[in-house]
């Protein structure tokens, strides 16, 4: 079990690559508030294996089932726990490992801490797999930093020798970050896209892997958030991006660029733009002090290649402690890097979204109509089709007592169902839904009559 303590939210993220499930729960979420489960669902897609030829071959539905925290769709207030099943699982692929551990992985080093009986499969509490459960989290806090004008994106800024177009270190237009999400490899350019694609499949093709960087962009975030020292806003974000498995280097703005600045080319000037202070560069990456100074938070974290190659390594066996060669099969992402893109963005979510909670800042700015109205457009178009296809089912049910000249109405039945209605719509809205249901099935009974409702 693996847990992060903000000042408000207390991330747990549990389970292991190939036990029955990975999981999370998260304390202190604001009660209240509704999570667009399609959204989120759409979020973790963009991190499931499986999807395309630069990802490993394991795959993983990744739909979390909500335990608590969670009722009719909003957080209720209580600790949310989502599991995450692991059914792709091959764990006996792995056991060798044991005695002769995988360069470049935690075998080695989980086994001098746990013992021999430290569970091998897929890198246990150690894959990337531990990334679906931190994306729930953080797919989750990202819509709540929306709600607070907070915005997160991130793209490939490298692979290997390939590079994209750098973000404009002033900010990020919305729909530029809404296209990079449609991408398979999330970048500026397409041309780099398409030079990254080859390069990721030659490095597999010859049985070896690549790392990279990704790059992050935060717009809207107020300033004055963190503070100095251990409060520092680049510190809270390191830790969390460090915790990605891979994750060996993260830096803010210029970040180890600006070292070999003079001052004169690194201070970013301040300036008056409609009557705030803004700084006309933004080379500090939005952090000064270790507190947001209300330009775009940039940074960026660079990934090791993918430990796992096929090319033949040299290990030892620790039962007899000779050298050996090593050569591993299975499945593996030849760079985790355009997996990463998402988990990059749900780690910063986390973080801002507690240092918000903590600072009292920004409550979710209340919806206008506009807004509202999708909304209710959006549930509409997932109600409409299931209540029509509802009417379909009854319409056949209808044919059914017809043939066996049974009544068309059965009070039991519809007083059952409404009962049942009734409770799983709440105490808020129960009564209503029994009214709305009631007209169903009255338009359902019309409809087994012959009738036009
Ligand atoms: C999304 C994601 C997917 C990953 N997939 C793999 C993989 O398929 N094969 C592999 O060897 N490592 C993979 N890794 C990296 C390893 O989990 C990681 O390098 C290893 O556990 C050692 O930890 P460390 O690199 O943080 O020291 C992945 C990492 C992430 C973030």
């Amino acid at each position: 079990m693996s847990c992060s303590r903000g000042d408000k939210l207390r991330v747990e993220i549990f389970g292991q690559s190939h036990a029955a499930s990975v999981g999370v729960t998260v304390e202190g979420l604001p009660a209240g508030e509704r999570v667009d489960l399609e959204a989120l669902q759409r979020f973790l897609e963009r991190r499931a294996p499986g999807r395309s030829a630069l990802s490993t071959a394991r795959r993983e539905p990744d739909r979390p089932v909500f335990l608590s925290g969670l009722t009719n769709g909003v957080l209720d207030g209580a600790p949310l726990t989502a599991l995450i099943e692991n059914r792709d699982r091959r764990g006996a692929d792995y056991e060798r490992f044991r005695d002769v551990p995988r360069p470049g992985h935690a075998d080695y080093t989980a086994r001098v801490k746990y013992g021999a009986g430290c569970d091998m499969r897929g890198g246990g509490a150690f894959s990337g797999r531990m990334t679906a459960p931190l994306c729930v989290a953080g797919g989750i806090c990202l819509q709540l930093l929306a709600r607070r004008g907070v915005r997160i994106a991130a793209h490939i800024l490298s692979v290997g020798g390939v590079s994209d177009e750098a973000f404009d270190p002033m900010g990020l237009d919305t729909e530029t970050a809404e296209a990079l999400q449609e991408r398979e490899l999330p970048v500026l350019s397409p041309a780099a896209g398409a030079a990254m694609r080859a390069a990721i499949l030659a490095a597999a093709a010859e049985g070896d892997s690549l790392g990279g960087v990704v790059e992050c962009i935060v717009t809207g975030l107020p300033a004055g958030l963190g503070g100095p020292l251990f409060d520092g806003l680049e510190g809270k974000l390191a830790s969390m991006l460090f915790a990605i498995p891979a994750v060996k280097g993260v830096d803010f703005g210029a970040g180890f660029g600006a070292a070999r600045l003079r001052g004169s080319e690194n201070n970013d000037a301040f300036a008056v733009r409609d009557g705030a202070v803004v700084t006309e560069t933004n080379r500090a990456g939005g952090v000064l002090g270790g507190i947001s100074d209300g330009m775009p938070l940039l940074f960026r974290a660079a990934f090791k290649p993918t430990p796992s190659i096929a090319k033949p390594q040299k290990s030892v066996r620790l039962s007899t402690m000779e050298e050996t060669e090593l050569v591993i099969t299975g499945r593996h992402d030849p760079c985790v890097v355009p997996r990463a893109v998402p988990v990059v963005e749900a780690a910063a979510a986390i973080v801002l979204l507690d240092v918000l909670l903590a600072e009292g800042a920004a409550p979710a700015a209340p919806r206008g109509l506009a807004a509202l109205r999708a909304e209710i457009d959006r549930v509409d178009g997932a109600l409409v089709p299931l209540l029509a296809e509802r009417m379909r089912l009854s319409d056949e049910i209808g044919r059914h007592k017809k043939e066996k000249a049974l009544p068309v109405r059965d009070e039991a039945r519809e007083e059952e169902l409404l009962r049942r209605v009734k409770a799983l719509a709440g105490e808020d809205c129960g009564k209503s839904v029994e009214a709305v249901y009631r007209g169903v099935l009255s338009a359902s009974r019309a409809r087994q009559g012959g009738e036009e409702p």
